[in-house]
């Protein structure tokens, strides 16, 4: 059948939905299970607009999805739907009357809407808070949910990789490289503050690609007392210079983590926005070491950009495994990676808990190995 053909007979619809922060390789995922819906299956794809909100309003917000929209989005940042990380059904920010915002469960809502779409079933693509909110969606309310691991962070457990955070990592890494040489010049202490939420895999990943010499993450706690150290005995050796990389996440001494203040607008509805770590860490290293020190927050740039080449195959694999799943009516899974392998696991186990960073990982030790120090122990390799 010709493609034109193809798309005209299309029966069955099964919705597409981008939720939480954005990352590059959303637009490879929403490409990989169109085609393989269309060309596969003869199901028509249906794009739902800004996450669960297209679902929520009235009148609903729906896109169809074919062939010829979502041709050239490959290698594109961002996503064509649109995305929020304040758009829980469950507890909503609604405006009232004297201008508060309060929450409120529109999940009802979402449930008619969904019912009256003619929709199979839902992929959603999306971190650790989407896929929570598709899995109570799904046990409340009985919306069919197939899960797709996104997220910069990496923090979702049962895949090996979520896509979005290789790009990351590469442009974090780049970042550094272009810091060496500054830092260099000016014999300074560099500080990187780099995204990652409550996990360090970012900071571990472009610490150790970077060539860092310090990384400080949440999973280990950490001591200035080594953290000096490492950079006075850099300067013994000769190395005037430092670059120390700080997860958003990595906690100050009493525990607690950095945070920012956000109005009530814009706290409605999200989890605490993390940062701040990163001046504080060289306000202290710049006291104990007397050494002219700087800040970068990379922020956004981490989530900008064109897929890598390897987030572009994850992506595109994701889509298409995404698919079958719904096609084949597997709700309640989430595309996993379990290299070589493309799989499916409960999404209610990839929610239960979130995947750290193991201190005891191949990419720990090989920091390690390379004198990187986390700070938990006195360096003796400069
Ligand atoms: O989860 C992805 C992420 O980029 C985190 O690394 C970061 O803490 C957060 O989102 C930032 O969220 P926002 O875009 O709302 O500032």
């Amino acid at each position: 059948m010709a493609e034109e053909s193809i798309e005209h007979s299309l029966q069955r619809k099964i919705g597409i939905l981008t939720g939480g922060g954005d990352c590059p390789g959303l637009n490879a995922v929403i490409r990989g299970a169109v085609h393989r819906l269309i060309r596969h299956y003869q199901i028509r794809p249906v794009g739902i607009e800004d996450a669960f909100n297209g679902l929520m309003e009235s009148p609903t917000r729906l896109k169809v999805l074919n062939l010829g929209n979502v041709s050239g989005i490959l290698s594109m940042g961002g996503t064509i739907l649109g995305t929020t990380n304040h758009g829980d059904p469950f507890g909503f920010p609604v405006q009232q009357k004297d201008g508060t915002i309060q929450l409120t469960d529109l999940s009802e809502k979402l449930k008619k809407n969904f019912d009256l779409s003619g929709l199979e079933g839902l992929i959603c693509i999306g971190g650790d808070g989407t896929l929570s909110i598709a899995e109570r969606l799904s046990r409340e309310h009985q919306i069919p949910m197939v899960g797709v691991p996104k997220t910069i962070d990496n923090d979702v457990s049962q895949t090996d990789w979520t896509f979005g955070h290789h790009t990351a990592v590469q442009t974090a890494t780049n970042c550094i490289d272009m810091l060496h040489s500054t830092a260099e010049a000016h014999d300074r202490i560099m500080v990187v503050e780099v995204m990652g939420r409550d996990a360090g895999h970012i900071a571990v990943a472009a610490g150790l690609a970077g060539g860092a010499d310090v990384i400080l993450i949440p999973e280990i706690p950490f001591q200035w007392e080594p953290v000096v150290q490492k950079i006075k005995r850099r300067k013994q050796y000769g190395r005037h210079f430092s670059i120390v990389v700080v997860a958003e996440g990595a906690k100050t001494q009493d525990g607690s983590s950095i945070t920012q203040t956000l109005s009530p607008e814009q706290q409605a509805g999200r989890k605490v926005k993390l940062g701040g770590i990163g001046q504080w860490v060289a306000e202290k290293l710049s006291a104990a070491t007397e050494m002219e020190t700087r800040v970068t927050v990379l922020g956004h740039l981490q989530r900008g950009g064109s897929p890598t080449a390897f987030d572009r195959m994850l992506a595109t694999a994701f889509g298409a495994k995404a698919a079958d799943l719904a096609a084949n009516g597997d709700w309640g899974r989430m595309v996993a990676l379990k290299t070589p392998q493309v799989v499916s696991v409960p999404l209610l186990e990839s929610i239960r808990t979130p995947r750290p960073v193991e201190p005891s990982s191949a990419w720990i030790q090989a920091a390690r190995s390379v004198g990187i120090s986390f700070g938990d122990a006195p360096t003796i390799v400069a």
